[in-house]
């Protein structure tokens, strides 16, 4: 396709008319959009760009260390990776409301990205990866809040950055296009949707580190399965959820009484609106029995076969 070729080469020659031989400042969740915008600010102005990647511990697994082996080993970005699992499950020991821990999440994200932003000089540029969609919808949106879905960023206050957007003008599908013709791997460039709040949505109630195994262990075996069966493009969204119920079951001899993992998998289009997605029975029956197998505590495996409306994708 050579318009997108076009517009890597104008982006590029735009970024450095517009940089000069200032710095440039990222945060990276891990996400599509930030690390595209991350390949290409790179291979505009190489060092001059610094990232910033914040694991709140609530990332799946392997999820932080397959970011750093991709944009700091395979392309070379220059990160700063804050391990600030700690301050994060602090903050919300006990919490147990969706929207509470949402604006928890939100808050120190933006608190930890500020500390190291400050420690840094001479920077006078935040990169963003604002897409099409969130420059109409930021524009437009009279809807009622139903989830406040805080993402990643958020301006330091008390700096004064210039803003660099060059995503600005794409939706999604392009952006994907843009992150193969920039050579990066399809595993970051297909990611499902992942929300800012990541795991921490998915343990409903309080959040533990022991929970957030029972999620990370079975959410990879989900990812596993659905890969195997090739449904990882056909399923839209999929992961699992912790109920943080316990019900009686019985292995070997013996009665156990340990937690239930909820399956959720969808197929949309942007996520307003999803179908539970028809996995077929054999897939879902080798999942339920790789959780039970392999994860701790875990003695049940339900499917959630609600579509949104009613149910929201995520469970909080
Ligand atoms: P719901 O659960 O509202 O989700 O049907 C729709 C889409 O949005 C994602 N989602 C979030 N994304 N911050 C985000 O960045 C959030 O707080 C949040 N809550 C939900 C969800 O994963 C789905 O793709």
């Amino acid at each position: 396709n050579w318009s997108m070729n076009d517009f890597i080469d104008q982006q590029i020659a735009k970024i450095r008319e517009t940089v000069g031989d200032k710095k440039v400042l990222l945060g990276l969740s891990g996400g599509v959009d930030s690390s595209v915008v991350g390949v290409l600010l790179h291979k505009a102005i190489g060092d001059q760009l610094t990232s910033i990647f914040v694991d709140h511990g609530l990332l799946r697994k392997n999820e932080a260390d397959q970011v750093m082996a991709s944009l700091e080993g395979k392309f070379g970005l220059n990160i700063i990776k804050v391990d600030a699992s700690k301050r994060f499950l602090d903050k919300l020991s006990g919490v147990t409301d969706p929207e509470q821990k949402r604006k928890i999440i939100g808050k120190e994200f933006i608190e930890v990205f500020n500390d190291e932003a400050i420690k840094l000089d001479g920077i006078d540029f935040l990169a963003q990866g604002t897409l099409y969609t969130d420059v109409i919808e930021s524009g437009t949106s009279t809807a009622q809040t139903i989830k406040s879905h805080h993402n990643v960023g958020g301006l330091p206050k008390e700096m004064h950055f210039k803003l660099i957007e060059p995503l600005r003008t794409l939706f999604k599908d392009e952006v994907r296009e843009l992150g193969e013709r920039l050579g990066m791997p399809s595993e970051l460039v297909w990611r499902q949707p992942f929300p800012g709040p990541g795991l921490g949505i998915r343990v409903i109630g309080a959040i533990t580190e022991d929970k957030l195994q029972i999620v990370r262990d079975s959410d990879l075996i989900l990812r596993e399965e659905i890969k195997n069966a090739g449904l990882e493009r056909e399923v839209w969204q999929y992961f699992t959820v912790l109920p943080g119920i316990r019900s009686v079951g019985v292995m070997g001899d013996g009665r156990t009484y340990d937690y239930t993992v909820g399956i959720r998998a969808v197929t949309s289009i942007d996520g307003m609106t999803a179908d539970f997605a028809k996995i077929p029975w054999d897939v879902l029956q080798k999942i339920s029995v790789r959780i039970v197998d392999e994860v701790g505590h875990v003695n049940r495996v339900v499917y959630d076969i609600t579509s949104k409306p009613p149910a929201t994708i995520e469970w909080e």
